[in-house]
């Protein structure tokens, strides 16, 4: 009988050698004459015991992992084809802590479906929300999407349904979906899970978009950086296309949809999304002011829905199970579940999808397991380049749009970067404005100039020249950044800058050079 396994093809696995472990069980499978399947799927997120190799047994799926090629000769001695025992065998993957506390509603296939296939995915649940969908009228999708809560997951966390709504009632000849898949964010990784891991469910979300707005053209704006996401959601909108889920009608409806991936140049304001749509049409990415929204004039003018993979991601679930259902998860105005991904100095990195409200320290010291050194957590980034930075005092803090605010900080596309007791905010807070100083469209004037003149004035901070003036300096600079600024690329440098300052001051205040030379 053929022995199904699963190596994953997620490019965080192929990092660490998925692609040799599959061609070592392939080499000595056929050498020892074994009848195995290898089946490439996403990865569940549990990336520090990537490559993790599931096998298909009689009493379910069975893990192994982290394994090197070299494993594979004692593994399979050992009866890994069997599911038995080994020391690298972590038994069922479902059971494992980092996925038992999790909610995966959107994530609920990644790592275990055949990602291209179309009949895995129906079989895991795919496809009901599109079907659903068709069965109403575009007002009522539009409806249930408003009702489930759902806010962008790109970062600014805008309801999602208000936005349909709007390119709904939006006159004109042509609309368009586009879907961010730029994730430039610092520890970041979930739009990327996704589109390699399940490609179906953003194509299914993008197919209700347009049905729900009258839009028949969707493009993927993906980064440079995510070759292996472009092979895989290139190969599944072509399973899609003959499958007719997309096409001149849609499973079989009056409605046509058909979409492609357009792979950006690498630039981290190319995220933004008007700057996205001038890089979409062939210009140089820079931000264009609003008025007019991209939902009323667009991608080449024409009224335009701009969402996050995730968001859209997000949608087939809603659609399947309706907008109470996702609601009924969460806090506050946060609805849903949100995709955490924890990275950067930590034990336990990876993607945990869970109902908004657990509070950033459950997060990193118990879903994370503290520093991958072993040193104390000192700062945690939360929100990409553009976040703040959290210190223990404020590990309380529900993940939670409002609460992150309150606290001056943000969730932004929810990847929280760890940094232990050896890290230096001072750099960091320089750092910040030099990635402002670097990745500046050049639009403006607060965050062209600003951020170039805030790496000098931290400079003589780190100098010991004058602390006190450069201090003083620094925030009039940062509140002319956070309010004169175009978009949120120059207005949101100071939260890392401003919280580095505020919370971890003795960075702050460095040793004057005389001094130390003394
Ligand atoms: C500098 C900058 C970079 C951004 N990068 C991204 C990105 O990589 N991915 C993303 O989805 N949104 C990004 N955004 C947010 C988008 O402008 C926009 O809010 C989002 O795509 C809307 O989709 P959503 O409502 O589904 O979140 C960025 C914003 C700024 C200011
Ligand atoms: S804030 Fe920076 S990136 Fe944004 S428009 Fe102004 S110059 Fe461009």
């Amino acid at each position: 009988m053929t022995v199904k396994v699963y190596v994953p093809r997620d490019s965080g696995a192929l990092a660490l050698g998925a692609e040799q472990v599959a061609g070592a069980l392939r080499t000595e499978a056929k050498t020892r004459g074994l009848d195995v399947e290898i089946v490439r799927n996403g990865s569940r997120g549990l990336y520090w015991l990537e490559p993790m190799v599931e096998v298909e047994t009689a009493q379910g799926r069975i893990a192994y992992g982290p394994v090197a090629p070299g494993d594979i000769p004692a593994l399979l001695d050992a009866g890994m084809l069997e599911g038995r025992t080994h020391a690298l065998a972590l038994g069922k993957p479902e059971e494992l802590p980092f996925l038992v506390r999790q909610t995966r509603l959107t994530f609920a296939r990644c790592g275990i479906v055949d990602p291209v296939s179309i009949e895995d995915y129906e079989r895991h649940g795919g496809l009901r929300g599109l079907r659903n969908a068709l069965e109403k009228s575009p007002a009522a999708i539009i409806e249930e999407v408003t009702e489930s809560g759902l806010r962008g997951r790109g970062g600014a966390g805008f309801p999602t349904g208000i936005k349909w709504k709007t390119v709904h009632d939006a006159q004109g000849p042509r609309k368009y979906i586009v879907c961010n898949a730029d994730e430039g964010d610092s520890g970041t990784f979930a739009d990327r899970m996704i589109m390699e891991g399940d490609p179906f469910v953003l194509i299914e979300g993008m197919a209700i978009a347009g049905i729900a707005t009258g839009a028949t053209k969707g493009y993927i704006y993906l980064r440079s950086e995510y070759p292996h996401a472009a092979a895989v959601l290139n190969e599944a909108i072509a399973v899609a296309r003959a499958a007719g889920v997309l096409g001149t009608s849609v499973l079989s409806s009056a409605f046509a949809f058909d979409m492609e991936v357009r792979v950006g140049a690498g630039a981290y304001v190319c995220g933004e999304e008007t700057a996205l749509l001038d890089s979409l049409e062939g210009k140089r990415g820079q931000v264009r002011a609003k008025p007019p929204l991209p939902a009323h004039q667009g991608l080449f003018g024409k009224p335009t829905v701009i969402n996050n993979v995730i968001s859209l991601a997000s949608v087939p679930i809603i659609l399947d199970k309706g907008g109470a259902y996702y609601r009924d998860f969460g806090m506050g105005r946060s609805r849903g579940t949100i995709p955490i991904q924890i990275a950067g100095n930590v034990k336990h990195g990876g993607l945990f999808e869970a109902a908004f409200g657990m509070t950033l320290g459950e997060i990193v010291d118990e879903i994370g397991g503290g520093t991958a050194t072993g040193r104390p957590v000192r700062a945690v980034q939360v929100g990409g380049p553009l976040g703040a930075y959290f210190p223990r005092s404020l590990f309380d803090t529900p993940f939670d749009y409002e609460a992150f605010a309150a606290k001056d900080g943000l969730i932004g596309h929810a990847g929280i970067v760890v940094f232990d007791d050896t890290v230096d905010m001072l750099k960091q807070a320089r750092f910040a404005m030099e990635f402002c100083a670097v990745e500046s469209c050049g639009k403006c004037t607060p965050c062209r100039i600003g951020s170039t003149r805030g790496m000098e004035v931290l400079d003589r901070l780190k100098a010991g020249i004058a602390p006190e003036t450069q201090i003083e300096t620094v925030t009039d600079l940062c509140n002319t950044m956070k309010f004169g600024s175009l978009c949120a690329l120059g207005g949101f440098t100071p939260y890392p800058v401003m919280s580095a300052l505020t919370h971890f001051p003795e960075d702050f205040r460095p040793v004057p050079a005389r001094e130390a030379a003394e």
